[in-house]
């Protein structure tokens, strides 16, 4: 079964989100070993997934704190794989006062914490020769974004150059590096917000388990010679 992950451990950022969450329900049925982190530990999810027989376990640490990410990846007794999915997205207009200061965060959680991330997780992997990183983008890195706000589609933008810079460094270590570019999700991040599904080929938004479940065939066997890749998974409002 080349779309399973038995045994595998996976750390998931941003596991008390919409996607987040999911990609650790759906990897969990897949036989992962999920580690769920967030600003606040998502321990519900994991209680919920431990009682119904699966392995999870639910960790804390904001992606900004190097210090924080770095403990709890060299503490992992192993790690397989990790989803860089944590992310912030204030729906904002650059004009409006203060607004360099939300800049600045945005870049933080989404840019500077997936450094933090990553490094700690490659240099873990590097130890065994071997290790999935799946990097969550957006839609916005490849259009412009479709409602977001000029911060959130620069950081993605970066975090997509990021993914072909990490791919290269980390594949010879054995390590694949590849990325989810969702379109729009109904998560607590669109909250409130609007789309024009009529722009939207598949006339709807996505739902977050339709994002977990690719980000988990990344993790897999069955993406064993994918390196730098982008899937795109955005009711075909952008085709690349
Ligand atoms: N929902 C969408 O339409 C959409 C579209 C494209 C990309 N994405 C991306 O998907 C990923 C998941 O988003 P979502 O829609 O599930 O959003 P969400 O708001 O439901 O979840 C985001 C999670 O990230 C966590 N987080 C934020 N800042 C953090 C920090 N400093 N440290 C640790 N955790 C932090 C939040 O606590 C939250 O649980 C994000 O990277 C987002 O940019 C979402």
């Amino acid at each position: 079964m080349v779309f399973r992950l038995d045994g595998q451990t996976i750390l998931i950022t941003g596991a008390a989100g919409g996607i987040g969450k999911q990609t650790a329900v759906v990897c969990a049925t897949l036989g992962a070993n999920v580690v769920l982190a967030d600003r606040q530990a998502p321990t519900d999810v994991a209680d919920f997934l431990t009682s119904q027989g699966y392995a999870a376990a639910a960790v804390v640490f904001d992606v900004t704190d190097r210090v924080a990410v770095e403990r709890v990846i060299n503490g992992l007794p192993k790690i397989d794989a990790v989803v860089a999915n944590a992310g912030y997205c204030p729906w904002d207009d650059w004009n409006e006062a203060g607004w360099d200061e939300i800049f600045k965060q945005v870049i933080d959680i989404n840019l500077l914490g997936l450094m933090h991330l990553t490094r700690a997780a490659l240099a873990r992997m590097a130890e065994l020769g071997k290790g999935r990183i799946v990097i969550v983008s957006s839609v916005a890195a490849r259009v412009g974004g479709l409602a977001a706000s000029a911060h959130y589609v620069a950081a993605k933008g970066g975090t997509s150059a990021f993914v072909k810079w990490l791919a290269r460094r980390a594949a010879p270590l054995g390590i694949a590096v590849n990325s989810v570019a969702p379109g729009a999700i109904s998560t607590p991040m669109t909250d409130g917000q609007t789309f024009d599904v009529a722009g939207i080929p598949m006339r709807r938004m996505g739902e977050p388990r339709e994002i977990a479940m690719p980000i988990a065939f990344l993790c897999s066997e069955g993406a064993s010679y994918m390196c730098g890749a982008t899937l795109d998974v955005n009711g075909g409002v952008y085709m690349n």
